[in-house]
């Protein structure tokens, strides 16, 4: 296990690997692992030849008044998550060294149809955080697959739209949510749940599930998901939608690749959950 915190090494040790012939496989977090970042680790080892995890808490992506200083740290617990789920290096910088002293003045944005909206309309500024940090981890990491989960559907979405756009050598890789036995999605933010709250959060859950369920009956799943939403009074529902899975633009009908997303706050954290649902038909949007 190598545990990196310079940019320089962490090139040189996957220029290595590849130079020995090796796929390299790259699981980018933020730390606070939890069994969904260990499930990618595990499969970036089951599909490639060496397995590098970052962990970084990316002030860009942060608003002000968001969780920046009390978001868990604890690497070394961390370091242990990706020995075990098959990983061999692990980047751990500090901001200084991902971004300089004086900060960076160099940004990446993604178009605002994908970025303005849902996450990004409650928290403005945080996917171009995201695309920033995500691109230069691409640009230190070099030819690789990167692994990233559908927990966080637009992101991954975004993600997949700059490394495309930007010509970067990184071949994105989708992974499923990993839920605790109630339903509910497992999140480094889920830490922050009083007792009374945790066990209300499977509610986003149950929406998901009943918006899938009215959806496969050909009925609107918003207003749906919306009304189990309002059956727990300690949330407060931010977004319960459907769109179209690719664009993430609203749904024009119940055909094809659909997206179910909401996000939902609670007094200690905002919560978000999504769920697939393919429904026959095309869902052509240009024709
Ligand atoms: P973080 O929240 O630590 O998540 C790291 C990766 O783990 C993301 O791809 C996220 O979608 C995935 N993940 C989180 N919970 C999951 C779950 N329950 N099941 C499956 N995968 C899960 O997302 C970030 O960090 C940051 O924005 C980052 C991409 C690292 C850029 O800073």
């Amino acid at each position: 296990m190598r545990v990196l915190d310079t940019v320089a090494a962490f090139s040189a040790a996957l220029d290595d690997e590849r130079r020995a012939g090796r796929i390299v496989g790259l699981v980018p977090t933020m730390g606070a692992l939890h069994d969904g970042h260990a499930s990618l680790v595990e499969r970036a080892a089951d599909e490639c030849d060496v397995v590098a995890a970052t962990i970084f808490v990316n002030p860009l992506q942060f608003g002000a008044g968001e969780d920046l200083d009390a978001y868990p740290r604890t690497l070394d617990a961390d370091v242990k998550v990706v020995e075990q789920a098959g990983g061999s290096i692990v980047l751990a910088p500090t901001v200084t060294e991902m971004y300089g002293t004086g900060g960076t003045r160099t940004t990446v944005s993604v178009a605002s149809e994908m970025t303005s909206i849902l996450e990004g309309a409650s928290r403005p500024g945080h996917f171009d955080g995201v695309a920033t940090v995500v691109a230069k981890l691409f640009a230190m990491a070099g030819r690789c697959r990167a692994y990233f989960g559908e927990k966080d559907f637009q992101q991954l979405a975004v993600v997949r739209r700059m490394a495309h756009d930007l010509s970067f050598p990184v071949e994105i890789v989708g992974c499923p949510t990993v839920r605790a036995d109630d339903g509910l999605a497992l999140s480094s933010r889920n830490a922050y749940l009083s007792a009374e709250e945790r066990r209300v959060a499977p509610v986003l859950y149950r929406a998901l599930q009943a918006g899938a369920d009215a959806a496969a009956a050909g009925d609107d799943p918003e207003p749906v998901m919306a009304a189990v939403l309002a059956t727990e009074p300690l949330i407060e529902p931010d977004y319960a939608v459907v769109v179209d899975a690719a664009t993430l633009q609203p749904a024009r009908e119940l055909a094809g690749d659909l997206r179910l997303l909401v996000a939902a706050r609670l007094p200690s954290a905002r919560l978000i959950d999504n769920m697939g649902v393919t429904l026959p038909g095309t869902h052509r949007k240009d024709t």
